[in-house]
């Protein structure tokens, strides 16, 4: 039995949830990949925990003042970097130390905060391909949507002519409220935020901002592209009103909010915006908190997935995907040696 240490840097709703779920399913990677997979340390900002031997369960729920940093994490002995720190586009946040040192120090990395990858995603991919490491970014790439799956995986080989995605759920929830029960933006918002789906400050995601970082990461990860967010052409939902929704349904036409990239003979025009989209279109029917994404390629033509599931099990088990796809790595490399 191979044993694997994995350590969590971030460890608030979505990191601990992937903590937990991760210990679950311990004799799962046992079976499957010959793998003891350990969690050796968890940190947040001021707290943490390590453990050489595993943390189990019961022990998350007391951190020590004091255990966190990239240091600590260094000196835990993990060889698998789970970052799940706050969202920052324009610094890249505390992720962006973390993974720095993770990469250029051999660590695998899989990567829920879009902002590290939105700042510095090529350095952290040079980090990567300079140590051999893997860097596998799921969580933050659209969570239990499998876009990115799509364009590494699934499609592998063509090329993609284009690709378009409803990849924030709050604004396709609030706009699917203001459609089908005519009520306006406001009113939607406040619905969303007393569910507890929409951040209590939510210009993030009503004024495109998650889905312009999330269509950049499909776009630089995916695609291998190189773009900035400040390339994108971003507009939210805010300033749509009443009347022109009731105006597109009068015509059949359904508001998406869609990050859209479209190969040109000069490059690549990527921009977030809303599109309509006609009764027969496959992203017209995707409602309320859902999320999807259209990709057409040269030869496998156009593929549609539409998918969510239940925050924060949803986003831990996309990030425990992408350990699962490291341990099948790891395995392949283990037999090939
Ligand atoms: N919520 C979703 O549905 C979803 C889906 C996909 C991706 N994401 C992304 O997942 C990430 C985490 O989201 P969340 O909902 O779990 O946020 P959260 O509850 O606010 O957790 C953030 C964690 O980061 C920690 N942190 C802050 N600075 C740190 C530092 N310097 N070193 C180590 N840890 C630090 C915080 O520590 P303290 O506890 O000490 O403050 C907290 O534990 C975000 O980037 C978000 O965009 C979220």
């Amino acid at each position: 039995m191979h044993v694997l240490k994995v350590a969590i840097a971030g460890f608030g709703r979505i990191g601990r949830a992937t903590g937990d779920l991760l210990l679950s399913r311990r004799e799962r990677y046992r079976r499957l990949y010959c793998a003891d997979v350990r969690l050796v340390a968890v940190c947040g900002s001021r707290a943490g925990l390590a453990d050489a031997e595993g943390l189990e369960p019961h022990r998350l729920d007391d951190l020590e003042l004091g255990l966190t940093g990239t240091d600590f994490i260094a000196t835990s002995g993990a060889e698998i970097l789970v970052e799940a720190g706050p969202s920052d586009y324009r610094t890249g946040g505390p992720g962006l130390a973390y993974l720095r040192s993770a990469l250029s120090g051999g660590l695998d990395a899989i990567v829920i905060s879009k902002g590290p990858l939105v700042r510095g995603g090529r350095e952290l991919r040079g980090f990567a391909k300079g140590s051999g490491s893997m860097l596998r970014i799921s969580g933050a790439a659209g969570a239990a949507l499998p876009a990115i799956d799509l364009l590494e995986h699934g499609l592998l080989g063509a090329t993609v002519v284009s690709a378009e995605g409803i990849l924030n759920a709050t604004t396709n929830y609030l706009l699917d409220a203001m459609a089908t029960r005519g009520i306006g933006f406001e009113e939607a918002l406040r619905e969303a935020q007393s569910g507890g789906f929409a951040e209590p400050d939510p210009r993030n995601d009503t004024q495109g901002w998650d889905t312009a970082a999330k269509l950049l990461l499909l776009a630089n990860f995916g695609l291998g592209l190189d773009l900035a967010l400040e390339d994108l052409a971003v507009t939210g939902i805010e300033a749509v009103t009443q009347d022109q929704i009731a105006a597109w349904r009068q015509q059949g036409l359904s508001p998406k909010l869609v990050g859209r990239l479209v190969r040109e003979e000069r490059g690549v025009s990527a921009e977030v915006g809303i599109r309509l989209y006609g009764a027969n279109d496959p992203l017209a029917r995707v409602t309320g908190k859902n999320k999807a994404i259209r990709i057409t390629t040269d030869a496998m033509g156009e593929t549609v997935a539409i998918g969510s599931g239940t925050e924060p099990l949803a986003t831990a088990a996309a990030a425990l995907k992408d350990l699962e796809h490291i341990l099948i790595a790891r395995l392949a490399g283990r037999r090939a040696g």
